[in-house]
């Protein structure tokens, strides 16, 4: 058996190769099942318990040279392989990386999709705003303290007249302005302000102001309307909560809270353990601001409301620092891809 080995071994180690095909056979003849080294382990049993240990080794020698010359033909195959390839640069790099929708535009989508399928139209308006717009119209008199509420980036060299919105509600009013009720509308967009950029405040981010003109419109019609949002938004489980509130454009006024989908208004650290999370302002719009915009509000009520997009967002993929939003890190973006 040992001179079989010895053999078979000198065959294996003179054993070379011209192409691929040559070492698939070499690899069956040697090492496939029903290969020679299958035969030789077979034999194995009956060889006398003294000369197992050379015999073994032997075996395994055999086993180690035909695998050891089988990867050096692959190794010396793939290098010449990559040397042959020959590149064509004018080609496009493949795989192409398709963009995705930034979270705010997947955010306001969906919002915007919600109120839509209860009759609400879109509309836009300017980000550069008079103060009409912006103050005056939504009751915000000169010198009253509620403009201290919003932080304004004026525009130079126009006597405090024209600035940079400090908020959606201005859209508002451009509706009212030229459109007759019944008005359902969203006006989605930019907003500035005036603060220290923070994980919690940003000096430019996106609002979404709702506002509903109409015959008979009740505080009820509010309340459903947002309860309707809530739940298409954050759940069906999801409840909301009205705080009395106060804005100059709105009487009565308040904020919405929503139950907690994190930790279902048991308490976490999202919610500040409150199991509740503020996601709007709101409000019956003020007969004043009506009469402002040339609607007749003897015969016309109506509600508005407005939220942040960002903090919407925050909410639904439970992001903890607003600065990502406007950053453009593509690793934080790329997590969006195939969203909604
Ligand atoms: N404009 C308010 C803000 O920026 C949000 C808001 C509150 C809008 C109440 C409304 C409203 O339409 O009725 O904080």
């Amino acid at each position: 058996m040992k001179d079989r080995l010895l053999e078979v071994l000198k065959n294996v180690e003179n054993f070379t190769a011209q192409n691929a095909e040559q070492v698939e056979e070499f690899r069956i003849k040697i090492l496939g099942s029903k290969g020679i080294l299958k035969d030789l382990l077979v034999d194995f049993k009956n060889v006398p318990n003294e000369e197992k240990k050379e015999i073994g080794q032997l075996i395994n020698q055999i086993k180690d040279k035909a695998q050891s010359k089988i990867d050096a033909f692959k190794n010396t195959q793939d290098s010449q392989s990559k040397e042959s390839i020959d590149i064509d640069l004018t080609k496009t790099p493949y795989p192409i990386e398709i963009g995705s929708l930034h979270p705010i535009t997947l955010v306001k989508n969906q919002i915007v999709e919600i109120f839509s399928r209860i009759g609400f139209t879109v509309s836009d308006g300017p980000e550069i705003e008079d103060d009409w717009h912006n103050f005056s119209a939504l009751n915000f008199p000169p010198e009253h303290p509620a403009r201290d509420m919003q932080d304004t980036f004026f525009v130079e060299s126009n006597n405090g007249e024209i600035a940079l919105r400090t908020h959606t509600s201005s859209v508002q009013v451009r509706v009212m302005e030229s459109q007759k009720p019944p008005i359902r509308t969203l006006s989605p967009g930019r907003v500035y302000r005036n603060e220290a950029i923070s994980a919690r405040a940003h000096c430019f981010f996106h609002q979404i102001e709702g506002l509903y003109i109409a015959e008979n419109v009740s505080f009820a019609d509010l309340k459903q309307t947002l309860l309707y949002f809530a739940k298409e938004m954050f759940g069906e489980n999801t409840e909301i909560r009205l705080r009395p509130s106060y804005f100059p454009f709105t009487e009565p006024s308040a904020e919405v809270d929503v139950s907690c989908s994190v930790c279902n208004s048991k308490g976490c650290n999202i919610c500040k353990y409150s199991g509740y999370l503020e996601i709007l302002g709101c409000g019956m719009v003020d007969p004043k601001v009506l009469e402002n915009c040339g609607i007749d509000s003897k015969k016309y009520t109506g509600f508005a409301f407005g939220m942040g997009v960002e903090r919407i967002a925050m909410l639904k993929y439970k992001i903890n620092d607003l600065r990502l939003f406007s950053e453009g890190d593509i690793r934080f973006l790329k997590q969006f891809k195939g969203s909604l």
